[in-house]
Order: C-alpha cells, then sequence, then structure tokens
C-alpha cells in the first residue's frame, strides 16, 4: 500500500483512536451497561481494605463481650464486598468482550466492503498481503483495546483515584510524600511510552510485509517451483521474517526498560513509605489497622499505574493500526459513479449501440505512454466486431475502458447513447458480459462458478448457459457433476475447461454486450469450433466485441478491427483487409499458411 502507509504518523499518538468512535456509537447501551459494572466493581474493590482496617482494629484488636459479633460481622462485610466484586467484575468482562468481538467483526465488515468497491487503479499499488493484514493482524489489536484496554484504563482509572483519596483519608502525611515519588515516575513512562509507540508501527508494517510476500508466492506455487525458487524464495522470507522480529524486538526491549522503570520507581516509592509507616505506628502516630489499610491502598494505586502504562502500550499500538485501517477507508475509489445517473434505454431486441470518440487513454501508472490514442469507432446493436493486433496494441485496454475501469483523459465512450460516465457503475457493468484474458474460477463448484454470472440464475439456467458454452459435456463427466470443488483458482481444470466455464458464465449474465477476450485462445480446434459455433448462437441478440490472435477465430465477424500501438489503423471485412494488403493482409498470410 504505497500511498496511504506511506505517511507519517500523527503527532499526537493516541488521537487515532478517535477514529474509531463511529464504530462505537451504535453501542453506546452496551458501554453504560459495562460503565455501570465498572463502578460497582471498583467500589467493591475500593471497600475491601477498609473492611480490612475494621476487621484488624476492631475484630482482631478489641476485646470483651462484643469482640466475636463483631468479628462475624466484618468478615460478613468482607465477604459481601468480595462477592458484589465478583459478580460485577464477571458481568463486565463479558459485556466488554461482546463489545470487543462486535467491533472488531463491523470493522473488518467495514474495511472489506470499502476495499472490494476501490477502482482498478487502488489494486494495481496494493499487495493484497497488506490489506489481508490491516484486516486480521490490525483488527485484533483494536479488539485487545476496545475489549481489554478500555475497560482496563477505566477500571484503574478509578481504583487509582479512588484508592489515591482513601490514601489521603488514612494519613495525609504519607499519602503526601509517595504522590511526589510516584509523580517521578511518570516521566520516564511518557518519554518511553512514545517510543514504543512508534516502534509497535514499524513492526506491524514489517509483519504486514512478510505475509504479502508469501501471500504473492503461495499464489504462484508452480511457477516458482518450476524455476527451482524454492530456497530463493525461503531466505527472501527469511529476511523479511528477521526484519519483523528486529523490529519487534526493538519495541520489546524499549517496553521491557519501560516495565522495569515503572516497577522498579513505584515499588521503590511504596517500600520507604511503608518504612516511615512502620516507625509511625511504634510511635504510636498510626494503628496497626491503619497501617494495614495503607498498604492495602497504596498497593491498589501502584497496581493501577501499573496497569495504565501496560494499556497506555496496547492503546499506543492500537492507535497505530487504527490510523492505518482509517487510511485505507479514507482511500476514495478513482472511478466514481455520478451523483445523479442516467439511466440506459430499455434494452432492444438487437442488443447496445457502442461509440467511442476520439478515445486516447494511458494508464495512471505511465503517463507518457499512450495505451489508446484517438480510437473511434461505433458499433451497431448486434453487430459482431473482431478486435486483432499484435500484443500490446492496447486491446484489453479498450475492453476495460467499456467496463468502466478507469476513464479516458480525452474523449467519450457511449453505450445505447448514454455517456458511461453518466450512468451507474452497477447498471453499466449488468449490461456487458466478459471473458477475460484471465479467466478466474473461484474456490467453489461448477454449478456456483458458473451462477457467478447471475446470482439469481436457476440450476436449469446455469445448465443451459453451460450448454451454450460447449462446458456440459466435460462437467457431467467431473467426479461430482456440477457439484465438483473446482479447486482453489480452478487447479482442477485444464486451461481450456476454465475458459469454457468462464464464458458460460458471461452467457448466463445475458448481457447487451458481449465482450470475449481471447475467450477461446486455450481450445484445441475441435473444442473451439464447437464453442464457436455455440457463440455464434449466444451472439444473436447482442452487440459482442471478440479480441482474438488466431484470425480463423474472426473471419465470420461483421467487421474487423485492426489495432496497433494503441491505435486503429484498419476497419473492414476479412475479405476486404485481405484485399487492402495491409497489417491484416500480412497476418492473414502467415496465419493460413502454417495453418494449412
Ligand atoms: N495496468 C496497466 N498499467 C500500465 N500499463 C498497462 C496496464 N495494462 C496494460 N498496460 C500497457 O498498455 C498497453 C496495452 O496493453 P493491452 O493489455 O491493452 O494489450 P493487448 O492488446 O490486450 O495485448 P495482448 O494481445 O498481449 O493481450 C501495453 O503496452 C501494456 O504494457
Ligand atoms: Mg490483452
Amino acid at each position: 500500500m504505497t500511498t496511504p502507509t506511506a505517511q507519517a504518523p500523527q503527532k499526537n499518538s493516541l488521537s487515532a483512536l478517535k477514529g474509531l468512535l463511529p464504530f462505537l456509537a451504535p453501542y453506546k447501551r452496551e458501554f453504560l451497561l459495562a460503565g455501570i459494572a465498572l463502578l460497582v466493581a471498583a467500589g467493591a474493590t475500593l471497600a475491601i481494605p477498609y473492611a480490612f482496617k475494621q476487621m484488624i482494629d476492631l475484630g482482631f484488636g478489641a476485646t470483651g463481650s462484643k469482640s466475636i459479633q463483631h468479628i462475624n460481622s466484618y468478615f460478613l462485610a468482607l465477604f459481601g464486598a468480595a462477592s458484589v466484586l465478583a459478580i460485577a467484575t464477571s458481568a463486565r468482562f463479558y459485556i466488554v468482550s461482546w463489545l470487543g468481538e462486535r467491533i472488531t467483526a463491523d470493522i473488518r465488515s467495514a474495511v472489506y466492503r470499502h476495499v472490494v468497491s476501490q477502482s482498478p487503479q487502488f489494486f494495481e499499488t496494493t499487495q493484497t498481503g497488506e490489506v489481508l493484514s490491516r484486516l486480521t493482524a490490525d483488527t485484533t489489536l483494536i479488539q485487545t483495546v476496545v475489549s481489554a484496554s478500555i475497560s482496563m484504563a477505566l477500571r484503574n482509572v478509578l481504583l487509582f483515584v479512588g484508592g489515591l483519596s482513601m490514601l489521603f483519608v488514612t494519613s495525609a502525611r504519607l499519602s503526601s510524600i509517595i504522590i511526589l515519588l510516584l509523580a517521578a515516575t511518570v516521566l520516564p513512562i511518557v518519554i518511553f511510552g512514545r517510543r514504543v509507540r512508534k516502534l509497535s508501527r514499524d513492526s506491524q508494517d514489517r509483519v504486514a510485509d512478510a505475509s504479502a510476500m508469501a501471500g504473492e508466492i503461495l499464489n504462484a506455487m508452480p511457477t516458482v517451483q518450476a524455476f527451482t525458487h524454492e530456497g530463493i524464495e525461503a531466505s527472501r522470507f527469511d529476511a523479511s521474517v528477521e526484519g519483523a522480529f528486529k523490529t519487534g524486538m526493538r519495541r520489546n526491549r524499549a517496553r521491557s526498560i519501560l516495565t522495569l522503570m515503572v516497577i522498579l520507581l513505584v515499588f521503590g516509592a511504596i517500600v520507604f513509605v511503608l518504612w516511615l509507616g512502620a516507625h509511625a505506628v511504634m510511635q504510636g502516630r498510626m494503628t496497626g489497622g491503619e497501617l494495614g489499610q495503607f498498604i492495602l491502598y497504596a498497593i491498589l494505586v501502584a497496581g493501577a499505574i501499573g496497569a495504565l502504562s501496560e494499556v497506555l502500550g496496547d492503546a499506543q499500538r492500537a492507535a497505530g493500526a487504527t490510523e492505518r485501517l482509517l487510511e485505507l477507508l479514507a482511500v476514495q475509489p478513482v472511478i466514481q459513479p455520478p451523483a445523479f445517473p442516467l439511466k440506459l434505454p430499455l434494452r432492444t431486441r438487437n442488443g447496445a449501440a457502442l461509440m467511442l470518440q476520439d478515445v486516447t487513454f494511458h494508464y495512471p501508472s505511465r503517463p507518457q505512454i499512450p495505451a489508446l490514442q484517438q480510437v473511434s469507432l461505433s458499433v451497431s446493436p448486434g453487430e459482431t466486431v473482431a478486435v486483432v493486433g499484435p500484443s500490446g496494441a492496447g486491446k484489453t485496454t479498450l475492453f476495460q475502458l467499456l467496463l468502466r475501469f478507469y476513464d479516458p483523459q480525452q474523449g467519450a465512450i457511449t453505450l445505447d447513447g448514454v455517456d458511461v460516465r453518466q450512468l451507474d457503475l452497477l447498471d453499466l457493468r449488468a449490461a456487458i458480459g466478459i471473458v477475460p484474458q484471465d479467466t478466474v474460477i473461484f474456490s467453489a463448484d461448477a454449478m456456483e462458478n458458473i451462477r457467478y454470472g447471475r446470482a439469481d440464475a436457476s440450476d436449469a439456467e446455469v445448465i443451459s448457459a453451460a450448454k451454450m458454452a460447449a462446458a456440459h459435456e466435460f462437467i457431467e463427466k467431473l467426479p461430482q457433476g456440477y457439484q465438483t470443488f473446482l479447486g482453489e483458482r480452478g487447479v482442477r481444470l485444464s486451461g481450456g475447461q476454465r475458459q469454457r466455464i468462464a464464458i458460460a458464465r458471461a452467457l448466463l449474465k445475458n448481457p447487451s454486450l458481449l465482450l470475449l477476450d481471447e475467450a477461446t485462445s486455450a481450445l484445441d480446434a475441435e473444442s473451439e469450433r464447437l464453442v464457436q459455433s455455440a457463440l455464434e448462437a449466444a451472439m444473436t441478440g447482442r452487440t459482442t466485441l471478440i479480441i482474438a490472435h488466431r484470425l480463423a477465430t474472426v473471419q465470420r465477424a461483421d467487421r474487423i478491427v485492426v489495432m496497433e500501438n494503441g491505435r486503429i489503423v484498419e476497419i473492414g471485412t476479412h475479405e476486404a483487409l485481405v484485399g487492402l494488403g495491409g497489417i491484416y493482409a500480412k497476418l492473414a498470410a502467415l496465419q493460413f499458411h502454417t495453418a494449412s
């Protein structure tokens, strides 16, 4: 993700967490409940040292007839406080964990929904592995914060404030001393906290790098092994993992120093004050119970500070994660539907009319080199137009623009007289069926893979589309027929079989404009003839554009468009173009010579 993650981290670390507010907002009621449970639990915790003191001074210390009764009631009170603590704490844990899971799920869905609506340009510059690590690692960090850290923080702030007040109530003198000492510990915590946060973000980025790399390689295993690159790839991954390890360890070092300082300073301060307290008891300025109470409160306060510094570390890591997720959520698709889209005219019996006027286009990543130059073409409804030309001529690019994956820098493309930029993207793409140059098969069965063309198609419709694409016969022969799982990316099919599934998928959609990009290139002559005649049947009632290298495929097209270097150089029927004696004639001479 070169664009978003390259930005400098924000100055104020935790402010990034504010970006989570919209995700927390729907659950105000649950937060309120958690808050109540939290308050009750903190109250019970704070009551325990006081109950302790009563027990020691009045229960153990007192003499006489009331002593037994006292002991009973103070022990009961102590147990009561503990029971309230138990119930409130478990309730808080439940609610807060629920919130954590719920909000993480919401964020994951929102990010995914956002990512899948991005324009192709986004995916040219973004590694899928990066997006995946945002969806998993970063959201998990946020889950920690929402489910554990928020409640830990609140609980410990309450304990800190409450414990501190009770310390003062118990002994103002000792408390003042302890406060001064604790204040001295804050400075190093803050300084080191900053460092930990920066290192956390680095370490997350390194992990994302490593998983992005692994993702790409795992998707290309046959190539990796054919070129015997296993060792090289493993070492590359090693290096990447090692980088992640080093940054991770730098973070952990900083964090362990932080922990060391916090514990040493806090406990040093407490031990010192207790030492003073012990003297006070010996001199009779304090009772034993009071000192006991003071110790317990001091432990609560110190524990709260320790926990808060932990929470701060987590919160800072989560802030880094939030920052990255928000950056991802802030990326707007380059291709936007218009605010007030026009509707396509009702579909005519013959299919769509298509017009390109002076279209000039270069890919965003190659501003210098136009992929299409002043391309003008008018295709009437029902016409079949073949597009031929050398590799890199801009044929596939033409299709990309028709689907509005990109907008041309100059010129316009109209479908049935409406500029494609005036249409809702969903309407435009619903009207177009495409068999792409690289067929995509999803890890599902044959039925579902064809049904991808139209989600609400019945089984019978799927089968008739498969018949049209000459795919029915081979699918029937698969072990479980249409229910056969085709493997991840269709690895269990041959190239030609994959193409026929893709053709069936496009036909099922019943589009008014059919785009075939080398749709039959992987088929043997026999299957191609089968698919060809099937396609011819399918082409009636719709406008069709066929890209093909094999001229035998395109001879029967109504017109043939010859492209070269992003320009249309010749247009005409097969016979006319052969007669012209230009590029097409040369290609034809070559192909039909070698073929026959
Ligand atoms: N996403 C992209 N970013 C930058 N340049 C691209 C991109 N896709 C294609 N190109 C370039 O645009 C030019 C036209 O490519 P296009 O895919 O349209 O060729 P083609 O005619 O379909 O070729 P082939 O017959 O090999 O499929 C090529 O020079 C190619 O390198
Ligand atoms: Mg192509």
